[in-house]
């Protein structure tokens, strides 16, 4: 059956893109901060208040967040920072992405039968990829920002010093990676309390952590990766059975890359680029159901269709895509409005598409924590970043001395097409390992610019899940609702394999869950709600900003009012 309601947005989206420089002419009448920890957001307030950009913020946040939210990102991580620089409408993704080790090779975590071998890309430093985030910070003060680099620090330094009072997420946390801290003494002692999870109040410093930091204050990226830190994190790494090398350190650089870009209903959408997966599989999705009138539809149906988008951009991403600098990505096909239209011939309103019965099966990596934030200066720079260490407390390791809590994020890889990961799920031969490769991710830092309505920053932890949460806020954020809509929407998704579909409690009302069974779903309630996001609009019709954190996390989201001019 063809779909009663087609259209092609393509063409009002070319016309539209030509109002977006318009955009630029008005400054915010506020800057905003909004990130999953509210120490990190202040840390982000005062370095706006002493004068820096919504850059330099973004390096206190990423750094106080490295320092209180240890979970989720740190320097022992990367992550892609999508900027916005107003005053030339410049938009650009720091990918501070980590890269496999040098020694690495595709069979690396499989045994001598061809098996991979549980835990091995999880759990210790043989799972760390070479990290990113210290690399970026550099690269954000360097290029963007307006204060030094020291100044930026201070805040998270001053964090690792004083020391944060753990809260009920990183308690959860710490019990669900208990077992894997305590392989690692160094990780043991400043994560955990007499080796067991902290009492609630505990109160978590770090020296360690704040001297690398300082070093990194005080020589940029090469505080990190050369001299004492660096010989710091080899030399533990490799004493407990890792494969870092200096050189690995040396030669890391971060990479400036040109983000996806698309139109949805006239609104401009700026995301993530690979090893992103995230900008190409939404603009996928939002060229699908730009064929639809999705409002004037009854909402299991409108349900039924996202879903259905969500199962054909899964599958070309896990068939597709990974590192752009070691695999071809037929990107220009992926995002165009054609292909989406295309795609969208294959969706039948009455039934859902098996997911067998679409070409090729093999899917992508997840995650359990990460982190998001948003920011939003007076003159009108943005920032939206979302950063890893991928599982909770990443690899569970830390290199005595250092401070620094390394990331897993080689789980990101497949470490055999076709067998599943941690999350149990799998990828394709353009997602296998390779020495200085990076692992393909589903971080998904956005902006959408909607003529007449203003702009839009947001983004989410969530592994796999990380798309499709910014899919439902952008087309939140069609429908006319604000931040505090988009991070508080309730949540469903489809990754094409597992070919289920997977909601929060309350995302899907009892007729909604009867109509997908009949059109064939399968349905899966999730135990708990999911996500993390961290969100500001400013909108530009009424001259307001607005900023908002996911109400199942304990973020912050503040608004600043600008000062007169003096
Ligand atoms: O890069 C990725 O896609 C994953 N490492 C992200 C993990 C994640 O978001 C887990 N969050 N809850």
């Amino acid at each position: 059956m063809r779909q009663p309601i087609h259209r092609h947005g393509a063409v009002l989206g070319i016309v539209l893109f030509l109002a977006f420089s318009s955009l630029h002419a008005q400054t915010p009448p506020a800057s905003a901060v909004a990130s999953a920890h509210p120490l990190a957001t202040r840390a982000g307030v005062e370095i706006l208040d002493a004068g820096g950009n919504a850059f330099d913020a973004a390096i206190a946040v990423t750094a106080a967040l490295a320092v209180v939210e240890p979970t989720g990102s740190g320097l022992g991580g990367g992550g892609f920072w999508l900027l916005h620089r107003s005053r030339d409408a410049h938009d650009v993704m720091i990918d501070g992405r980590e890269r496999a080790p040098l020694a690495a090779t595709r069979d690396m975590y499989l045994d001598d039968k061809g098996e991979v071998v549980p835990r091995l890309s999880v759990d210790g430093p043989l799972a760390a990829a070479i990290p990113g985030t210290a690399a970026a910070l550099d690269h954000l003060a360097n290029a963007y920002g307006r204060l030094p680099l020291a100044t930026s620090l201070a805040p998270a330094i001053r964090l690792a010093g004083e020391g944060f009072p753990v809260d009920e997420h990183y308690l959860r946390m710490a019990r669900f990676r208990l077992e894997a801290l305590r392989q690692s003494p160094a990780a043991a002692a400043i994560f955990l309390q007499d080796n067991e999870v902290p009492q609630t109040g505990h109160v978590i410093r770090q020296p360690d952590l704040a001297r690398t930091l300082e070093a990194i204050a005080t020589r940029g990226a090469a505080g990190f990766y050369q001299g004492p830190v660096a010989r710091r994190l080899v030399a533990g790494v490799r004493e407990a059975g890792g494969i870092w090398t200096l050189e690995d350190l040396q030669q890391y650089r971060v990479v400036e890359r040109e983000p996806i870009t698309g139109a949805y209903r006239g609104m401009k959408i700026v995301s993530a680029a690979p090893p992103s997966s995230g900008g190409i599989a939404l603009l996928t999705m939002l060229n699908i159901l730009a064929n639809y009138e999705l409002e004037a539809l009854p909402t299991a149906t409108r349900k039924h269709l996202i879903v259905e988008a969500m199962r054909r951009a899964y599958r070309d991403r896990a068939e597709y895509l990974g590192d752009p600098d070691f695999v071809d990505i037929p990107v220009t096909r992926l995002i165009h409005p054609y292909y989406g239209a295309g795609l969208s011939q294959s969706i039948r309103l009455d039934r859902a598409t098996p997911s067998r019965s679409l070409p090729g099966f093999t899917i992508v990596s997840a995650g359990a924590d990460t982190t998001h934030f948003s920011i939003l200066d007076s003159e009108g720079n943005r920032v939206a970043a979302t950063l890893s260490i991928n599982f909770p407390f990443g690899a569970a390791f830390v290199p005595p001395g250092s401070g620094v809590l390394l990331n897993d994020e080689m789980d990101d890889f497949s470490a055999k097409p076709g067998t599943p990961n941690v999350y149990g799920l799998v990828g394709a031969a353009s997602n296998a390992i390779a020495p200085g490769k990076r692992p393909l991710s589903s971080m998904s830092p956005t902006f959408v610019e909607a003529p007449g309505r203003g702009v839009a920053i947001l983004g989410t932890p969530g592994g796999s899940r990380i798309i499709t949460m910014v899919l439902l806020g952008i087309l939140d954020f069609a429908q006319g609702n604000g931040p505090r809509s988009w991070v508080a929407t309730g949540r469903f998704h489809h990754q094409y394999l597992p070919d289920t579909i997977t909601y929060e409690p309350g995302a899907l009302d009892p007729d909604e869950i009867a109509t997908l069974k009949r059109l064939g779903h399968r349905l899966k309630a999730r135990g708990r709600p999911y996500g993390n996001m961290q969100a500001i609009l400013w909108d530009q019709g009424k001259n307001r900003v607005a900023a908002a954190s996911d109400p199942r996390g304990n973020g912050l989201a503040t608004v600043i009012p600008a000062r007169p001019a003096q």
